[in-house]
């Protein structure tokens, strides 16, 4: 390893430092069956033509699908989520859909319930970058509601609330 090559590990800590809120970027595979996983590396990208980004690990099961897909939501937990955040990054996949409420985006993808903002989208462009694909997304319908979002910083769901 070279001197200028930063630890992974140490590279998570200082990336922990920057707050962020917690997505689950989901959709449907071939068979019509909801898959998804937690993702904090949202950002608004464009707003004419509005564009967003998330940038999916190479390695992530999720991963090929979601390209080849072409369509999928965002939706942005509330604060009352963590729960779920810790679903998607975790259990076995086929089982995070499971006895969870939600609903269905106009193009047929999954929205979880009572996410304080939705996005559906529609991929545009992606880029490999090292081990990630950053995958862009026209924003196609969004939905939102009166709700506290749920924070991810230095390895801990948090929230605003005092
Ligand atoms: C707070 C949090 C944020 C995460 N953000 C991302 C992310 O931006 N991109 C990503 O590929 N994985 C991210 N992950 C990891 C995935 O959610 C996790 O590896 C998941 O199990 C992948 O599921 P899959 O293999 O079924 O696709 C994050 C995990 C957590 C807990």
């Amino acid at each position: 390893m070279g001197k200028a090559d930063i630890e992974s590990d140490v590279f998570r800590r200082v990336m922990g430092h920057f707050p962020t809120g917690v997505t689950v970027v989901a959709a449907r595979d071939v068979d019509g069956e909801p898959y998804g996983l937690t993702v904090n590396s949202f950002a608004s990208v464009s707003l004419d033509p509005p564009l967003v980004l998330v940038c999916i690990d190479r390695r992530a099961n999720s991963h090929d699908r979601l390209v080849e897909t072409g369509t999928f939501t965002v939706s942005v937990l509330a604060a009352n989520q963590a729960h779920i955040a810790a679903r998607f990054a975790s259990t076995p996949s086929r089982e995070r859909f499971k006895d969870l409420p939600w609903g269905i985006s106009a193009a047929g993808d999954p929205v979880v319930e009572d996410a304080a903002a939705w996005l559906e989208c529609s991929l545009r462009e992606s880029h490999e970058a090292g081990d990630h694909t950053i995958l862009v997304g026209r924003v196609e319908s969004v939905g939102q509601r009166d709700a506290e979002a749920l924070v991810f910083h230095r390895g801990r769901y948090r929230t605003f609330a005092p």
